[in-house]
């Protein structure tokens, strides 16, 4: 994989969430079971915020991934080819909770001595510090349509705001 300066990185970001979806990952070492998980997520972004490059997502509290993003120091977002959308279908319909759903979607995980965890197949990965975690609260809508729309269940969203330390693409 080559490195890439976010400034460089001329993919469209709206098809690559929207279109391409991708996992989010985080590594746990004291966890129970596997010390890593991901799910698959198509709400997120990258931009600027408090003069850093970022990445932001956004993990709905039920999901066995947040138990390991809110372990690690990191997040990794990993993009793919369209080959592997079947694979990301499957990680987003079915919680590692109930076995080794990475394996089980034919994924390669690595995961570095920094507790990064990084897919051998992906285009993309976006290596993230976390910054800033908040709760999405029910009085901060202003638009009360998206709420009714998007939390029926009221199971908001945990955003994540990460610096991006790595930004690499395969060759
Ligand atoms: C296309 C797609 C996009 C998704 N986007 C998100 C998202 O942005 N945030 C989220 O919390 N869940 C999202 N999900 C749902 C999780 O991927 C799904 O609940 C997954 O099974 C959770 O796995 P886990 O329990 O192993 O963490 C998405 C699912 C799909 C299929």
């Amino acid at each position: 994989m080559t490195l890439v300066n976010p400034k460089d990185f001329g993919e469209n970001l709206f098809k690559m969430f929207d279109d391409s979806w991708c996992l989010i990952a985080s590594y746990d070492e004291k966890h129970e079971g596997l010390p890593y998980n991901a799910m698959t997520a198509s709400w997120g972004g990258m931009g600027v915020l408090w003069n850093k490059n970022v990445f932001f997502c956004f993990v709905r509290p039920q999901r066995y991934t947040k138990e390991f993003i809110d372990k690690s120091e990191y997040i990794s977002l990993s993009f793919f080819d369209e080959d592997k959308k079947k694979a990301l279908t499957y990680c987003g319909r079915n919680s590692g909770r109930d076995g080794d759903k990475l394996s089980e979607a034919g994924l390669n995980v690595t995961v570095s001595d920094k507790g990064i965890v990084e897919f051998e197949d992906a285009k993309v990965t976006v290596i993230g510090r976390k910054l800033f975690a908040a709760d999405m609260k029910e009085a901060d809508f202003i638009d009360k349509s998206v709420l009714e729309k998007n939390y029926p269940n009221k199971d908001y969203h945990t955003v994540y705001v990460c610096e991006i330390e790595e930004l690499k693409v395969s060759e």
